[in-house]
Order: structure tokens, then C-alpha cells, then sequence
């Protein structure tokens, strides 16, 4: 008990110690290329859904082309070692002044776009292969005027946006709906669904779902979240080629409707901020979205540590933003979180070390044996993952950075884990 009331003010001393935190660098954030996918297609409902899926290899490939110096923190060897041990409050905290005037010496900080794919799941691949022009021999949903696929939901009489919108049994879907286990309800029958950098995919479901939803998240490598509502989409896809009396080409601007649920898959928290698609205009058919929940279990998720480390452990109090000096690096990798991407990058700055330092005849080169990997979101949204990388492992005590504004935008910090090497690496040959 004792000592947990030192921990909290160690923690809290250091919050209010770290108000410009020397590691957070906002323009590897700003700068970052958004995915180009945040969120299901307007186009095509097809039961054929995309989802994220991590090509480690290629991956690996791009972090290493950019991690391009070696680098070393300022406290190294025996007394490295020894901050696994200490507080934030000792004396290496002590000396983080005299580190941040010159905080981008070790940092190699880079962007870079997602080197993930979104590839087609099996449950879509064509049973033979499909005939030109077609989508799995049947007609391809994005010709002009072609019927759309699914559409489960009750056909809405009469046939107009508002009546979708005010359709009761929609509303009774969400406000009946019961809570997956593991999950905490984040938002409720809003008219918006979740746009973000870290979608992962979709699904169509026959009926309003809840656990179904619950199962595809449950399934999904990286998923945390997910988003299950109802929309209003065309049943065939609005075109207007010619007009009304030459309707050669195509001719269908406002087709009548097909009411789909729709369940979207995210690798990160989300809430009623990110529920910001409420439809859109396809020519002159109007895209209706209601009934919108999300779920969320990424309070209740352990990340999945990469090879060679530990469980990660849960930075409680925020980002790593003191240890500045066993601080090696940081970038930034929008998209869902996933730490994987802040192992492969701790592995390529160690391997850059160790070249550098063999081909100087170096008796020992600089280790990196923990990393912290976090999400930011940005006024409340998901944008990706955030590593930072050290020499030596700090206890969790040293997290105490919450987020930063920049301008009018606050740049807020979840899902905060310290992973540890199972086997340290002392920087020696
Ligand atoms: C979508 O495809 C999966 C896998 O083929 C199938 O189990 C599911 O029933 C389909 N969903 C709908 C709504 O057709
Ligand atoms: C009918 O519309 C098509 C496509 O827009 C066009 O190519 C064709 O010339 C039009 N025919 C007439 C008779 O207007
Ligand atoms: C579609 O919208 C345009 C522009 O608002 C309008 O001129 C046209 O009459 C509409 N057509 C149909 C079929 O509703
Ligand atoms: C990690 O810590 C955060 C902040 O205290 C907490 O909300 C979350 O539930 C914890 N995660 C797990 C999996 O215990
Ligand atoms: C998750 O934990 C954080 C920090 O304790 C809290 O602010 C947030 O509201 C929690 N999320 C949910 C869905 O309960």
C-alpha cells in the first residue's frame, strides 16, 4: 500500500514536471499521409469486405529503408542498465534537462504511408474464376445502373430519406441491442458512423447483429472496436448517363432504396467523435445512415507482444515522455494500432547500430531493448500508432504525458504499452 502511494505521486510529479514533453514530435504526426481508406465504401455493399491485413515482410522492408542513422542515448552501459530499477524522481531524470535542448540528436524520426494491405478475405473469393466483366460471374456492381448486392433490412414505405430516418424499428434495433461481453457500449443510435485512420473492414450482415459484429471484431487481427448500424443505399448503382428519354448508357440518378446493416471493424478506441459519416449524396439518391452503435474492448485488450518480448505492460499514466535519456528515437505510423510495426522499428535501429559500430571497429554498440507504443488521437480520433524507442527498460512509472494541443487541435494519448526484450541486450558483442 505503501508504496503505491509513492508510485501515484512519483507519477503525478512527473506529469506536471513534463509539460513539453522533448519526444512528442507533432509534425510526424501531421505529416503522416492518412490511409486511404478510413472507413466502408460508398460503393458496391457487396458482401465482399476487405480487411486489413499486416504484410510483415514488406513492412519491415520500408521501416528499414528509413531508419537511416545510428544512434545513442545519453546515459548507456552499467548505469543504463540500472534505470530498470529506478524511479523517474532519481537522479536520471534529474539530468533530462540537459537533454532537451538537443532532443533531435537521437531522433530519426520519419512518416510514412501504411506498407499494410487491404486484402480480400477468403470468405470473398470467387468459388471459380470469375468471367471479364463480371464480378464473380455475376454482374459487376459498379456498371452503371447494376443492381446492388445484399440489402437485407425491410424495404421502407414510402421510399424517401426521411422516412428511413424515422423508420421506429431501426431505433428499437439500437436502443434494444445488448452489450457483447467484453465490450463497453461508446456511442447509441446515432445517425453517423465511425470514420477513422483505424478501420480495418467490414461486413454485411442479415439482421441487426450485435454478437455477430462482436465475433468478426473477435476474429480480426487487431480489432478493438467496432461500429454496427443501418443504412440506406441504392439498389442499383445510381448513374446518369444520357436522361430519362435516352437511357442508353444508363440512366438511374435516384433508385429506389435497399436497406443494409452494416458492421465496421477498428484497431483502435473509438466514440461518438469519430461517428462522423451521417451518408452522402450519389446523384440524386440520398445515402442514410441510423441506428449507429460502437463497442469497444480496447480497455480491455493486452496488445499482442511481437517475438523476442515480454507481455507488454500498461502504461497507465500516459506516454513514456521523461527517460530522455535512454531515449534512442521515435516515429509514427498512421492506422490501427499495432505494435508490431514499433518492434520491427526497434529491431532495424539495432541492427543499423550494430553495422555502424562494427564498421568503426566499436567495442560495443547501442541496444534498444524496450519500446513504448501508444495511439494518438487527434480531438478525440484515432490516427496511428506512435513508438518510441530506449536503450534500457523503464518502469511504466516514467508514462505521464497525456497529450499536447497543437494550435486548436489536441493531440491525446491511449493505449499506452511498454515492451520489454524477454532476453536484454547488454550492446555487446
Ligand atoms: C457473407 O459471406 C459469409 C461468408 O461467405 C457468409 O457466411 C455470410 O452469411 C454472408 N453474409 C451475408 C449477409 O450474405
Ligand atoms: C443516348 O445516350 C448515349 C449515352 O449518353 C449517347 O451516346 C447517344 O448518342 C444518345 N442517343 C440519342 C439518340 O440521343
Ligand atoms: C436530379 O437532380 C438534378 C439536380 O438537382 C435535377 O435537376 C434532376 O431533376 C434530378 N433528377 C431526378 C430524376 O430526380
Ligand atoms: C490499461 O490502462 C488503462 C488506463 O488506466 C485502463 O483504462 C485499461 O483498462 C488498462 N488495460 C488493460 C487491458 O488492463
Ligand atoms: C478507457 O479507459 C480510459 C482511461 O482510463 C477512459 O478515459 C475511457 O473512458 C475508457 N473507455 C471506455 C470505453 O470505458
Amino acid at each position: 500500500m505503501r508504496s503505491n502511494i509513492i508510485l501515484a505521486a512519483a507519477i503525478a510529479r512527473m506529469a506536471s514536471a513534463a509539460p513539453a514533453p522533448q519526444m512528442f514530435d507533432f509534425a510526424a504526426v501531421l505529416e503522416a499521409p492518412s490511409p486511404s481508406v478510413t472507413g466502408p465504401p460508398q460503393t458496391a455493399v457487396a458482401n465482399a469486405t476487405s480487411i486489413y491485413s499486416v504484410d510483415t515482410a514488406s513492412l519491415a522492408s520500408v521501416i528499414s529503408s528509413q531508419v537511416t542513422s545510428a544512434v545513442t542515448a545519453s546515459i548507456t552501459g552499467a548505469s543504463a542498465s540500472a534505470a530498470s530499477t529506478e524511479l523517474p524522481t532519481s537522479s536520471a531524470l534529474q539530468k533530462r534537462s540537459a537533454i532537451s535542448t538537443v532532443p533531435t540528436t537521437a531522433s530519426t524520426t520519419t512518416t510514412q504511408g501504411q506498407s499494410s494491405t487491404l486484402t480480400s478475405s477468403s470468405s470473398t473469393a470467387c468459388p471459380t474464376t470469375p468471367e471479364a466483366g463480371t464480378y464473380c460471374g455475376f454482374i459487376n456492381p459498379e456498371d452503371p445502373c447494376a443492381p446492388q448486392p445484399d440489402g437485407y433490412g425491410p424495404k421502407v414505405v414510402p421510399d424517401t430519406p426521411a422516412a428511413f430516418s424515422a423508420y421506429p424499428a431501426f431505433q428499437a434495433n439500437a436502443n434494444s441491442a445488448v452489450t457483447p461481453a467484453n465490450y463497453d457500449l461508446v456511442f447509441k443510435d446515432l445517425n453517423a458512423a465511425t470514420s477513422a485512420n483505424s478501420y480495418l473492414g467490414f461486413y454485411t450482415l442479415k439482421t441487426y447483429d450485435v454478437n455477430g459484429c462482436a465475433n468478426h471484431c473477435d476474429t480480426t487481427n487487431l480489432c478493438t472496436a467496432f461500429n454496427i448500424y443501418i443504412e440506406r443505399d441504392p439498389s442499383l448503382n445510381p448513374t446518369a448517363n444520357g436522361d430519362s428519354s435516352n437511357s442508353t448508357g444508363g440512366y438511374c440518378p435516384d433508385p429506389s432504396s435497399i436497406t443494409n446493416y452494416k458492421c465496421s471493424l477498428w484497431g483502435a478506441s473509438i466514440d461518438a467523435t469519430s461517428a462522423t459519416n451521417t451518408g452522402q449524396g450519389r446523384l440524386n439518391f440520398t445515402t442514410v445512415v441510423v441506428a449507429s452503435n460502437g463497442y469497444d474492448k480496447t480497455n480491455h485488450t493486452t496488445p499482442v507482444a511481437p517475438p523476442a518480448y515480454d507481455p507488454p505492460k500498461n502504461c497507465t499514466g500516459g506516454a513514456i515522455s521523461a527517460g530522455g535519456n535512454y531515449w534512442l528515437g521515435s516515429t509514427f505510423y498512421p492506422g490501427p494500432f499495432n505494435p508490431t510495426v514499433c518492434g520491427i522499428y526497434a529491431q532495424a535501429q539495432v541492427a543499423l547500430n550494430k553495422q555502424t559500430a562494427k564498421a568503426k571497429g566499436a567495442s560495443c554498440y547501442t541496444p534498444v531493448n524496450m519500446f513504448n507504443a501508444y495511439t494518438i488521437h487527434k480531438n478525440g480520433v484515432a490516427q496511428g500508432t506512435y513508438c518510441s524507442i530506449f536503450n534500457t527498460v523503464l518502469s511504466p512509472a516514467y508514462s505521464g504525458f497525456r497529450g499536447a494541443w497543437s494550435g486548436n487541435e489536441f493531440f491525446g494519448v491511449r493505449q499506452s504499452w511498454a515492451f520489454s526484450l524477454s532476453a536484454q541486450d547488454s550492446g555487446n558483442w
